[in-house]
């Protein structure tokens, strides 16, 4: 089947998103904590999305109102449509969330497929998920991915028939000690042809250990009714692994950042330790980029051929140009730096930060809305903000641009060539023309001419007789 014939008939993913999560012991709803820096759900419905269905249900109960912005958010930012909600509450199983789902598809085609997603399953790959559909679309009928496990605890057990037949899904509490030693699992995840689903979701009870309405009761009312039900192994396990507590986020979390990593390095980027990079967002990377290691990148973050981090940086919506090398303990955040500049170790770039080619920011300097010309240097313990630096400038260590007055900022101006000697404040607004030098320990609170030395700074005097004070002992 072509892949647009079988997005025709995809005509719902429904994504669960109703539990509660107790045990991750927060107040944010559990779909809606990260993995990559961004909510569960929205991993789960981006890859609802990439399945390109007619619509997209998404089942909400504990937490409604942010669980529903959040999704919304999601599906605006792909320009995505046909997000619905249905409202499950309280919630009483993974059956009755799909009867709260069935109450708004029931338009749509009577003859589509209907998929069943988690908020809390974030890992799953929509290659997978085009297998299963293949699967029930080839037989007419119902599709289950299925896993083989040393250990089955805790899921419901695929019980066959001696030629192989699926006959039903068993919850575990519900199982008998022999079903209890099969080791074929559901995993959750299931296409429904649509036009039986609604029957069948009719006739369910909750007469069982949990007291529940299973979804999975409806693999066994398949079977008795003929309707052809194919299990499909899934090939790596852990894309269904679920998050039900805050270890086994962070154990996903970490599967994420593999994932990511090994995706980084077949593209070429070297990376120091594949297990100690984070990336929470977008990371593009020119040839012959390396990475230190515990780097944090959010949001999105370009790096240009040859760029060198070095470790323990943190980079939110920046740009790294060509052969830029940005030293250890650095944070930039919303800055552009530009070709072969240099910046920290221990510097920070905070927003509007634009750094010309071949500049220099050192240790325990602070930029913010600030331009530094190409081949400027501010090497040492200063903050400069609200300027603009031409090029070939030498700012000296400690220097400051005072460039708020209590109410308003105002810009500092320093042409190009100019050398701002060490400990001096720049009272803005003020300019310092082009090739002026500034003396030590200058306070400027009016323009510096061009060319010339302006230093503002009481004379020096020595007192040739001077006697220290001595303590006076009684
Ligand atoms: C379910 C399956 C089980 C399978 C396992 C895989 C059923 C009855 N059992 O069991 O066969 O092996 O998943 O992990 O389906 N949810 C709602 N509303 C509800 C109940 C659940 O939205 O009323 C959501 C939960 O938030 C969760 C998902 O559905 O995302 C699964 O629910 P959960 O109760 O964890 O199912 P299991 O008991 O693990
Ligand atoms: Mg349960």
């Amino acid at each position: 089947m072509s892949k647009t014939h079988q997005a025709e008939r995809l005509d719902a993913v429904v994504v669960l998103a109703a539990g509660k999560g107790s045990r991750m012991k927060s107040d944010l709803p559990k779909v809606l904590h990260p993995i990559g820096g961004r909510p569960m759900l929205h991993h789960v419905l981006e890859t609802a999305v990439a399945l390109s269905p007619q619509r997209i249900v998404c089942v909400v109960g504990h937490g409604a109102d942010r669980v529903q912005a959040s999704a919304e958010a999601c599906i605006a930012a792909h320009s995505a449509t046909g997000l619905r909600f249905a409202l499950q509450d309280p919630p009483q199983g993974t059956g009755h969330a799909m009867q709260c789902a069935l109450s708004v598809m029931a338009d749509g085609q009577p003859e589509g497929l209907c998929l069943v997603l988690y908020g809390d399953v974030p890992l799953i790959r929509a290659e997978t998920l085009r297998k299963l559909l293949s699967a029930a679309a080839g037989a007419h009928g119902f599709a289950l991915l299925t896993a083989e496990l040393a250990d089955p605890r805790g899921y419901g057990r695929i019980v066959r028939d001696a030629q192989g037949q699926i006959l039903g899904c068993v919850e575990e509490k519900d199982a008998s000690a022999d079903q209890r030693n099969i080791r074929e699992v559901n995993t959750g995840f299931m296409v429904l042809p649509k036009a039986q689903m609604g029957p069948m979701l009719a006739r369910l009870s909750n007469d069982n250990a949990q007291g529940e309405y299973y979804l999975t009761d409806l693999v066994a009312m398949a079977h008795a009714q003929g309707t052809p039900m194919v299990g499909v192994a899934v090939s790596d396990f852990s894309e269904t692994l679920g998050v039900n507590s805050q270890s086994q986020r962070a154990d996903l979390e970490r599967r994420f950042q593999a994932l990511q990593a090994e995706a980084l390095m077949a593209e070429g980027v070297s990376l120091a330790d594949p297990g100690r990079i984070d990336v929470r967002g977008q990371l593009l990377c020119g040839r012959d980029v390396h990475v230190d290691v515990g780097c944090v990148f959010e949001g999105r973050v370009v790096l240009g051929d040859g760029v060198r981090i070095g470790p323990h940086c943190v980079l939110v919506d920046v740009e790294v140009q060509a052969g830029a090398r940005i030293e250890a303990f650095s944070h930039l955040q919303k800055a552009v730096v530009g070709p072969q500049a240099v910046v920290g170790p221990y510097a920070r770039l905070r927003p509007g930060t634009v750094l010309g080619e071949g500049s220099h920011v050192g240790n325990f300097t602070e930029l913010k809305a600030t331009e530094l010309g190409a081949h400027s240097k501010a090497n040492h313990l200063s903050y400069l903000g609200d300027a603009t630096i031409g090029a070939h400038v030498n700012v000296g260590a400690g220097t400051i641009t005072c460039n708020y007055d209590g109410a308003n900022k105002h810009r500092t101006i320093i042409e190009d060539g100019a050398f701002i000697g060490s400990d001096s404040q720049l009272v803005a607004p003020v300019t310092v023309h082009a090739g002026a030098t500034i003396g030590a320990g200058t306070t400027l609170t009016s323009d510096a001419p061009a060319d010339q030395l302006t230093l503002s700074r009481s004379r020096q005097t020595s007192i040739a007789r001077w006697k220290r004070p001595k303590k006076v002992s009684h």
